[in-house]
């Protein structure tokens, strides 16, 4: 028998790269990428196939319907929501159109081999919209379905993609005289700000904490573009890879929900400023607040309820916020940039 064959999209990202690391320590499953750019060599080593292209060039997409027997997506190409306020419409085209060709694609390789494809999606706290900090403040711990009213459009995409997903998983062509649904096994987490001590993100509005963290690093300074009492919750990379390892490998019947939040800590920016002054205490850490940004952060929830994903898949986050700095962010960080403690 062939061995099967994850697909993952947006492979050259963040997530990617971690995610291609641990996927490749599993020989059951052979790995074929699909990215606008190319790999980074050392990532492109671990991969079966990478192909360089679009999720919108569908004539790529049916020849890698024709080519490989997928049994799981990773679906991990977006803008980010930054990115995505500047080219609203080409953030549809890739956010919710791109998502729409990989769950075609997911629905016509299930007809194909018969077997339902396992379509993993990371929203995002994104999707939440709260309208003002009273809110915000009193809110606290945000359930899935609270507040899902976003003022982004990567909020919007996100939020309507996790319909989609739905409703390919349930509700496919639901009046055809032969229903095709159950093709595509449709999962999701809403993942908080990610930080990575390996890549540095781009276009997003949670970028301060891993762009203060890298700055302090790499021995620059850095302006943070939010207050410093600004709170989000983020996740250590490693958490945020595991996640979608263990919700892609838990039985269907398990799952209670489309998509569940999952959170690891939830610190102001001021207190990721002192954390990273511990390790690196000549770092320069300014506060320059773009009003525009702050106005996203300001409205995602200061932290989420994640009991649903810990009671249905188990998900439990190795690192808090102490742990993610000093058994992974700052040890990863300083090999990476060479730095000598100070
Ligand atoms: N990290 C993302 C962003 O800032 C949120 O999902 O856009």
């Amino acid at each position: 028998m062939r061995k099967p064959v994850v697909l993952i999209t947006g492979a050259g990202g963040e997530i990617g790269h971690g995610l291609i690391e641990r996927l490749a320590d599993d020989d059951r499953r052979r790995i074929v990428t699909l990215d606008v750019n190319p790999l980074e060599p050392p990532i492109a080593r671990l991969v079966h196939r990478e192909v360089v292209g679009s999720i919108l060039d569908k004539g790529l997409l049916d020849r890698l319907l024709a080519e490989f027997e997928i049994d799981l997506v990773i679906h991990l190409a977006a803008l980010l929501s930054t990115r995505s306020e500047f080219t609203p419409v080409t953030a549809h085209q890739v956010n919710v159109e791109g998502t729409l060709n990989l769950l075609e694609f997911a629905q016509r390789e299930g007809e194909s081999h018969g077997r339902p494809v396992v379509f993993v999606y990371p929203s995002s706290i994104a999707a939440y919209g709260l309208p003002d900090l009273d809110t915000k403040a009193r809110a606290g711990r945000v359930r899935e379905d609270q507040f899902a009213t976003p003022t982004t459009m990567y909020g919007c995409n996100k939020l309507y993609c996790e319909q989609l997903g739905h409703y390919y998983a349930r509700h496919y062509k639901q009046l055809a005289a032969d229903p095709q649904t159950g093709r595509v096994d449709f999962r999701c987490v809403r993942f908080p700000g990610l930080i990575s001590a390996v890549t540095v993100p781009s276009g997003g509005t949670s970028d301060y904490a891993p762009e203060m963290i890298h700055a302090a690093a790499r021995g620059e300074s850095y302006a943070c573009f939010v207050r410093p009492d600004t709170r989000i919750p983020f996740m250590a990379m490693p958490d945020g890879v595991d996640a979608l390892l263990a919700l892609s490998a838990v039985p269907r019947e398990a799952l209670t929900k489309t998509a569940y939040n999952v959170g690891a800590f939830s610190p102001t920016a001021d207190e990721v400023r002192a954390i990273v002054l511990e390790s690196f205490p000549r770092a320069d850490i300014t506060w320059a607040v773009d009003a525009k940004r702050q106005g996203i952060v300001d409205s995602w929830p200061a932290d989420v309820d994640d009991e649903a994903a810990r009671r249905d898949w188990g998900f439990s986050p190795r690192y808090d916020f102490r742990r993610a700095f000093s058994e992974y962010l700052i040890p990863t960080i300083r090999k990476r940039y060479q730095v000598a403690a100070s």
